[in-house]
């Protein structure tokens, strides 16, 4: 067992961790970070880590960036709080919703601001329901995600989430939300089926799935253009127009979460332009401050504006919203973030990375526990498995993945795992060609360490 640090001990006696064993946590203890500059974290110890997750897949323009802290501290003296309930208002505000509707690839009426991207997810809920009974549709309810999405932890959103530890014992998932089949080919792919066909037969899947429910009762599709915490699965080629075919013919409202994808991580400004697919609504959080400071959004396309009006006539009041949507101080800093992805061209730069970053991954590909190597723009995951031939996973129990992480760590590269022993990669969209290599030759050598490890198991 490791020798605790009176901050560790301060810490497990004080602090419920989110996402972490809690039982073994109470013999390893955290790691504290200190401080941070750039691509780099710190810990109390002074060990220097590349940041391969990008915080949460948040920190795009990295640690220790003047101008937004300039900006946050500006904002704080001139204006600490404001609100937009009652009619109220501020610049900030304004400002981000009018440079949020102009990069949006989509047609927005209106911005409604939020804190998390939980919160964002949980407020497309409650405006599609909303939609729904403007227009005299009471029973088209129901909305559809996928099995490993991930849209977050509130009572709602996990339950669109479709991963097991976030609905077990917490009697989740709520009515009206079912999940449709994960898009992942290498895992559930059938032998010598096409990306292309595995696409139709998800589409059909989807079809069927509608039409079992009543499609008089399904209201809204949702979707993140690549899946993040559920193992950064990209989709099969074809697949977002052949679903976008079904959602149409179902008239179901389509949403993109946008909150890892938003802001260049995949090499567009949008991850939904990647695919060529166009949702009706966005939700968006993470980077949209480089997440200096919490703050997240929903659009709103004109026909839901339009319901929300309706609405408003008939009740009065919208009665939604939150005490910090569209703080002025988080606004103030997402704005300056805007203003840094447009000036810096920070998605162009990201797009001409790409290729290394990629290539250097898909090198991972040769090693023996790799399983599959895969992702798109800057964010990957690494899937380790006892047998590359068969496919076969790991026994959960040995941790393997959460083993490689711990490895990595101690080459001084933060990772994460997920379940099915995935590793995942999402650095700050401002690492450079020299860290990228860095971050590979540390993850190359965490594996190597990992398949020493396992033959020891
Ligand atoms: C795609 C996606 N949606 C929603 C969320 C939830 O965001 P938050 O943790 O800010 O509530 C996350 C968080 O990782 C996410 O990755």
């Amino acid at each position: 067992m490791p020798v605790l640090s009176n901050l560790a001990v301060r810490d497990i006696e004080t602090l419920v961790h989110p996402y972490s064993n809690l039982a073994a946590f109470r013999d390893t203890g955290p790691m504290i970070i200190d401080r941070a500059e750039g691509v780099f974290v710190y810990d109390t110890e002074g060990k220097g880590y590349i940041d391969g997750m990008a915080g949460l897949w948040c920190t795009a323009l990295g640690y220790g960036n003047e101008e937004l802290v300039q900006a946050a501290a500006a904002q704080m003296r001139k204006l600490s709080f404001a609100h937009l309930f009652n009619g109220k208002s501020h610049d900030p505000a304004i400002e981000l919703a009018e440079r949020l509707k102009d990069i949006a690839p989509i047609p927005v009426s209106k911005i409604f601001f939020c804190n998390s991207g939980s919160e964002a997810n949980d407020t497309q809920i409650k405006l599609v329901w909303y939609l729904n009974n403007a227009l005299g549709r009471p029973k088209k309810k129901k909305i559809i995600s996928r099995i490993k999405g991930y849209h977050g932890v509130t009572i709602a959103a996990a339950s669109l989430t479709g991963l097991p530890n976030n609905q077990i014992d917490f009697d989740l998932p709520i009515a009206n939300i079912v999940h449709t089949s994960c898009p992942h080919h290498y895992r559930f792919g059938k032998e010598g089926e096409s990306e292309e066909d595995f696409a139709t037969r998800l589409a059909v899947e989807f079809d069927e799935l509608i039409v079992r429910e009543d499609p008089g009762t399904v209201a809204a599709f949702i979707a993140e253009p690549v899946m993040g915490a559920g193992g950064v699965i990209v989709p099969p080629k074809t697949y977002f127009e052949k679903i976008a075919a079904v959602c149409q013919k179902y008239d179901l409202y389509v949403i993109s979460d946008e909150v890892i994808c938003g802001f260049g991580r995949l090499g567009t400004m949008f991850g939904c332009q990647s695919f060529g697919f166009k949702p009706h609504g966005l939700s968006i959080a993470k980077a949209l401050s480089s997440a200096y400071l919490p703050i997240a959004a929903v659009t709103v396309p004109d026909i839901m504006y339009e319901a929300m009006l309706t609405e408003s006539r008939k009740i009065g009041t919208f009665g939604h919203g939150f005490t910090y949507s569209g703080h002025p101080v988080s606004a103030a800093v997402a704005v300056k973030t805007l203003e840094i992805y447009a000036r810096d061209r920070i998605v162009e730069k990201v797009a001409a990375k790409v290729p290394l970053f990629q290539a250097r991954l898909r090198a991972l590909d040769q090693h023996p526990l790799v399983g599959e190597a895969r992702g798109m723009g800057l964010i990957a995951g690494v899937e380790l498995v006892a047998d590359k031939d068969t496919k076969r996973s790991f026994e959960p129990s040995k941790g393997v993945a959460a083993q490689c992480v711990r490895f990595a760590e101690a080459e001084g590269l933060i990772v994460r795992s997920v379940i099915g022993d995935t590793l995942t990669i999402c650095p700050p969209l401002v690492i450079t060609s020299a860290e990228i290599d860095a971050l590979f030759d540390r993850l190359t050598r965490a594996l190597d360490r990992t398949l020493d490890w396992t033959k020891r198991l």
